[in-house]
């Protein structure tokens, strides 16, 4: 019977990250709320039905009191929760400092912070102690709800030291390890003073795992210039022990959003937007206020564009969703502040006494309201300066329907996409048992497609004010008919425009199952 039932049910899989999918809001001694949290990482990660799934993490709280942390371990409990809880110090030293004050930033290309840079220097050696002491808290906690056999899935730069923490645990447990940003370029790795100690912790894991080749790459280069190991087509090799390394591009569950766009509620809300914004064309913004985002630089574009284009100044508002994220980090504090500057400034120079040409919001919506947004959004801007893998645009091109939206999209961004949009192909046409012939066949084509892929969006560089302004006027004046779309998708001579009928069946090959099922079984 035993072995039947074991049979029958799920693999249990231990979802290691540093936040939970819920974050706790106290309300009374033992009272808890939760919410949603927000980020790539939770987004990625939700709906896992394939698995027995518990899902350790950070209760994103302080709860220094017994009663409050017996409460809040009960109502997660609910949700296949298991908190981690880490005291306010440890938590401004390890998350406040070593994960988003140093490997954030330098894992996205942007360097230390640049008035405190000293601080930060002097005070790394305490934060490294910090996060490995936070990471050790973690394999804890794992260990305390271990069962044979499970497999043990940790997540992101917050954990690159938990592989270790587990394996020393018990070397028995198969442990995997998957990065949600960028893997930055070995010549930036060498740059931090504990570069062998974090590659050497995350190569305990039996598989490593990144969101594109480029990411999966640069991991293997910083393996054999730092720690001199060999590097092979499947991994990295250390006396004779192997560590898998490989790329799971991350995409939506689109069917969510195209089930959602149907709903009463969002049907609701899209008529009440449009009332309210009637008459003017939508641009439309979704970030983390985050320095990645380039949310500054977007603002710095749509001011230029309306200075260029007086015409256009009571015909067009730009809603921008700013999630606020990683409040008591200095640098966030001060985004913040540049952003409410830019934004007060715009409206300030082009708003009327009835209308402003920025809507701006620092909180996140609802997920209904987000779906009708992206309906009825004409413009859509995602403008990264660096992203893992950025889904907003995804989740765009999946409730526009029938409209026919214009996406503007980062340049550094599209290789990515484009690499997920093989990978896709290869993984199912892989599975589908086509014989080799067929399976180079179809990725020659997908490749093609992949490379066009820049054919579904006016690309920019984030950086460059001049050209985004210019692709938002050019966006927004374009005559979208289905003749002017074929003559776009076909030449590469006009800036192209995204059309969900043409572009979207390729978008909508996005899926998390690619990650979630993928990682697991090569695991
Ligand atoms: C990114 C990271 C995630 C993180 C999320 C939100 O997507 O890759 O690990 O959870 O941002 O950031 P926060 O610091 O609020 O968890």
């Amino acid at each position: 019977h035993e072995r039947q039932d074991r049979r029958h049910s799920k693999q249990r899989l231990l979802v290691v990250a540093n936040r939970l999918p819920v974050s706790a809001v106290r309300k009374g001694e033992a009272c808890w709320q939760l919410e949603v949290s927000v980020g790539g990482l939770v987004s990625a990660l939700l709906g896992i039905t394939e698995f027995e799934t518990r899902w350790v993490g950070w209760a994103g709280v302080n709860v220094p009191d017994e009663v409050g942390r017996k409460s809040l371990t009960e109502s997660l409990a609910a949700k296949r929760c298991i908190p981690v809880f880490l005291d306010e110090d440890l938590v401004h030293l390890y998350y406040n400092g070593y994960c988003n004050n140093i490997l954030w930033p330098l894992f996205h290309y942007l360097g230390l912070p640049n008035e405190d840079w000293l601080a930060t220097i002097c005070s790394f050696q305490s934060q490294f102690d910090a996060y490995k002491k936070a990471n050790q808290m973690f394999a804890d906690v794992v260990k305390e709800h271990y069962q044979e056999g499970d497999i043990v899935w940790c997540h992101d730069y917050h954990l690159m030291f938990l592989p270790k923490c587990l394996k020393e645990q018990n070397s028995n447990i198969k442990v995997g390890w998957f990065l949600h940003t960028p893997f930055p370029s070995s010549e930036i790795h060498r740059t931090m003073p504990s570069r062998s100690e974090l590659l050497t912790a995350v190569l305990a894991a039996d598989l490593v795992g990144f969101h594109t080749y480029d990411y999966a790459r640069h991991f293997v280069s910083a393996c054999t210039r730092i720690l001199g190991l060999e590097g092979t087509p499947d991994g990295v090799e250390d006396q004779g022990r192997l560590t898998r390394v490989a790329a799971f591009p991350i995409g939506i569950d689109s069917d969510r959003f195209l089930r959602a766009i149907q709903l009463p509620q969002v049907k609701n809300y899209i008529k009440e937007f449009e009332e309210r914004f009637g008459g003017r064309k939508v641009m439309l913004g979704v970030d983390r206020l985050d320095m990645i985002k380039g949310i500054p630089q977007k603002l710095l574009a749509f001011e230029k564009f309306l200075e260029e284009n007086p015409d256009w100044h009571d015909k067009v508002v730009l809603l921008q969703i700013a999630v606020p994220t990683r409040t008591d980090v200095p640098e966030y504090q001060k985004l913040t502040c540049q952003v409410h500057e830019i934004v007060g400034r715009i409206n300030g120079r082009f708003g009327t006494l009835t209308t402003v040409p920025i809507h701006h919001l620092d909180r996140s919506l609802d997920f209904h309201a987000l779906c009708a947004l992206y309906a009825i959004t004409d413009v859509a801007l995602v403008t990264s300066l660096r992203d893992g893998m950025n889904l907003v645009s995804y989740e765009f091109v999946a409730c526009q329907a029938s409209k026919k939206g214009v996406l503007i999209l980062s340049e550094v961004l599209i290789s990515i996409q484009a690499f997920f949009i093989l990978a896709f192909a290869y993984v199912t046409i892989s599975k589908s048992q086509g014989s080799s012939q067929e399976i180079d066949a179809l990725l020659f084509e997908f490749a093609g497609a992949a490379q066009s892929l820049g054919a579904g969006a006016i690309l920019v560089n984030p950086w460059n004010v001049t050209e985004v302004a210019a692709s938002i006027a050019y966006a927004l004046n374009i005559e979208l008919n289905d003749t002017v779309v074929e003559a776009q998708l076909r030449t590469t001579q006009i800036p192209p425009v995204l059309q969900t009928e043409h572009a979207c069946d390729r978008y909508l090959r996005s899926n998390n199952r690619l990650l979630i099922l993928g990682f697991n079984a090569t695991l």
